[in-house]
């Protein structure tokens, strides 16, 4: 490979892995399995390491995932919360070993191996005793306080009893959701005609960060504790005492942990929770292998966000073999055509599968998937079954490739392939499977976030010719929705009420809901942010939107091709005629405003903060933060190793600040 096709799939893999990392920790709504996820994070550090001077701190190879969400109050850890290594390999877990006897100068040192909980990670603070408040990890530094919603889990004590109680203590455990009450509350909603929840994982996340506590209070959580952050003073010295010690404070904990001695004895305990877990209340999809004694955890330290003690030794997902009797195609929103398996059913991860994502037609390609085929399909969690392999060993005889068609299957226009795209396309904007996936995309929970709009109902409603675009939403009528199957009074009210509520949502929730290509939840907050308005976003040409960080000229130019469209505009126009009216976010003014008009360029690693810190930092003075110096660029914020920007900002004369100046400025509440 040449260096440029290298540093292409850097990117690539960069802004993948990030977009995943946003389902994941902040919608709760992963796309992939851990094990894919696993391999493109993998594949990202070979090539980071081959390629250094492509390093970058934003990569999220040197970032912990981020689960920090508004509406609720940051909080920063006393000890910051690490993200850990992981592994699916033995090689690999032995090789861990290894650094560990080598930095300790020991052998047979001994871990602690324990369940991984697979849920969310909570640390808890109890001061004196009481418990003052819990906190998810956040970005590791600081996350979000979420104490109003972990007082709804029974397990969690108000007060600690015993004797030798610390002063101050974060204890730091996972919440989770048990099967059955997934379940339950998955039938209610059936029965109720919204959407059902994906996977115990995700509903757990996603209850955690509510808003809506009544909602929360119906919903069952549980919760096991693994670790300590800060201590103050010391109340144990070894992992192993600190299941005891917590236990007594009434807390609930793993109900095995293995405490051994050298690699052999931790591989085999491994291998034992590997073969009892199925039976365990909670999900684990591995096992965490610590160095027990906690002075010799100081001693080997961490990265900069996971700690060299310990390691997660990551089960596989489950797979099995059976025929791919036939492949069916899917149509999106975006109209990208799907592939589809429809499998012989087979029993996977506890339920029975018959159908599986083949994700699109380069990958079928890549694989050679065939109809007849023998495949394997695998199950991480609970997220949708892939493909993953064919037995071309025992494929039958005169078997053909896949054609994929050349019309499309729902609306019959012709299918075409989009420069620089792997996935083939309906381009007829009219196509009814487009149009439902419109609909859905926009009442999602990510987006307009009206309950009772599910694919269920949004079919019914295109079927009926009450929707063909999402302005319909808002001219459809209590009796419309009397009429539609399973549906009573009290759902025709709340559903008319949960579209009128919509009207008043967040304005980036607005945006992302109108499916602008490349404008995902986090573009449509920083689009919001900068312009305030639909009408302004409108206004804007391309290169004022690629002044705003994170926005490139691509989006840019879909956003302009977006709005001069014809129809698009008028749908728009519709929406707020029919009164929508989006709250914009809060743009400081007055006093706190000192950075008004200004446009800042962040380059370079800063001393002490964090870029996002610094963003932030400015945004909140009403100053703006842009991707790309020009002339327009007030000052240049520069820290070590800046590369073009500084050179460039040089030759314009834009004046640079070092985050010492910038602190100055704000301290003394004058930047002129
Ligand atoms: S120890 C310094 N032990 O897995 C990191 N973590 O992938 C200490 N997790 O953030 C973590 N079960 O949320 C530890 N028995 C266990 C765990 C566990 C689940 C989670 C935890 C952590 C994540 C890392």
């Amino acid at each position: 490979m040449t260096k440029t096709s290298d540093q292409n799939r850097i990117e690539h893999l960069r802004n993948e892995i990030a977009r995943h990392d946003e389902l994941y920790h902040r919608r709760a709504q992963p796309e992939i399995s851990d094990l894919e996820y696993d391999v493109l994070k993998r594949e990202l550090e070979e090539l980071e390491k081959a390629h250094p001077e492509l390093a970058s701190t934003e990569s999220p190879t040197v970032r912990v995932g981020d689960d920090l969400r508004e509406g609720f109050e940051s909080y920063r850890h006393l000890q910051p919360m690490l993200s850990l290594d992981n592994t699916y390999s033995k090689d690999e877990f032995f090789a861990f070993v290894e650094r560990v006897e080598k930095g300790l100068e020991l052998e047979n040192i001994a871990f602690v191996v324990e369940p991984k909980i697979d849920g969310v990670a909570v640390s808890i603070t109890y001061e004196k005793g009481k418990l003052v408040r819990a906190v998810t990890r956040g970005n590791g530094t600081e996350g979000d306080d979420i104490t109003a919603n972990a007082l709804f889990i029974e397990e969690i004590p108000r007060e600690l009893k015993g004797k030798g109680l610390p002063d101050v203590i974060e204890i730091r455990g996972e919440i989770y959701m048990r099967n059955d009450e997934f379940d339950r509350i998955n039938a209610e909603r059936n029965a109720a005609g919204l959407e059902e929840f994906a996977n115990p994982r995700s509903l757990a996340a996603g209850t955690v960060k509510m808003l809506d506590r009544e909602e929360v209070a119906k919903r069952r959580l549980n919760i096991i504790l693994y670790g300590l952050g800060h201590c103050e003073p010391e109340i144990v010295a070894f992992q192993s005492e600190f299941h005891d010690r917590v236990r007594k404070w009434g807390f609930p904990v793993g109900e095995r942990f293995w405490k051994v001695e050298g690699a052999d004895a931790a591989w085999a305990a491994i291998e034992e929770l590997d073969s009892m877990r199925d039976a365990f209340a909670y999900p684990t999809d591995g096992a965490v292998i610590k160095t027990d004694a906690l002075s010799q955890q100081d001693l080997l330290g961490k990265t900069s966000k996971s700690p060299r003690w310990a390691i997660a030794f990551k089960f596989a997902a489950e797979q099995s073999e059976t025929i791919l009797e036939g492949i069916t195609i899917q149509v999106g929103r975006t109209g990208v055509l799907t592939p589809v398996a429809e499998l012989k059913p087979t029993k996977l991860a506890g339920t029975t599968v018959s159908r599986a994502t083949l994700h699109n037609q380069e990958e079928m390609e890549r694989k050679d998937v065939r109809i007849g085929d023998y495949v394997i399909v695998e199950k991480a969690g609970e997220i949708i079954p892939a493909v993953v392999r064919v037995l071309v060993e025992k494929r039958p005889e005169g078997s053909a490739p896949f054609v994929f068609p050349e019309s499309c299957p729902e609306c019959g226009s012709p299918t075409v392939k989009l420069e620089g795209e792997v996935a083939l396309r309906c381009v007829n904007h009219e196509c009814p499977a487009q149009v439902r996936g419109r609909l859905e995309h926009f009442a999602s929970r990510q987006c307009m976030d009206i309950e009772g709009l599910g694919e269920a109902v949004v079919d019914q409603l295109a079927e009926r010719s009450l929707v063909s675009n999402v302005s319909d939403v808002y001219r459809l009528t209590f009796d419309q929705l009397l009429e539609l199957d399973k549906f009573a009074e009290k759902s025709a009210r709340n559903l008319v009420a949960a579209i009128d509520r919509s009207k008043s949502n967040e304005l980036w929730r607005l945006l992302h809901g109108l499916g602008i290509p490349q404008v995902g939840a986090s573009a449509s907050k920083d689009l919001a942010k900068a312009f305030g308005s639909v009408a302004a976003l409108r206004e804007a040409s391309v290169e004022r939107m690629i002044e705003i960080d994170g926005i490139g000229e691509k989006t840019a130019q879909g956003i302009v091709t977006f709005f001069g469209s014809e129809q698009n505009a008028s749908i728009v126009d519709a929406l707020f005629e029919l009164g929508m009216n989006p709250t914009a976010p809060e743009i400081p003014s007055g006093e706190a405003a000192i950075f008004e008009s200004m446009t800042f360029v962040i380059t370079g690693t800063l001393p002490t903060m964090k870029r996002d810190e610094a963003k932030e930092l400015i945004e909140s003075k009403g100053g703006k933060v842009a991707g790309s110096v020009s002339k327009k660029t007030t000052y240049l914020l520069a820290g070590e190793s800046a590369g073009s920007k500084l050179t460039k900002a040089e030759k314009l004369g834009v004046e640079i600040l070092s985050e010492e100046e910038l602190l100055e400025k704000v301290a003394s509440e004058s930047a002129g």
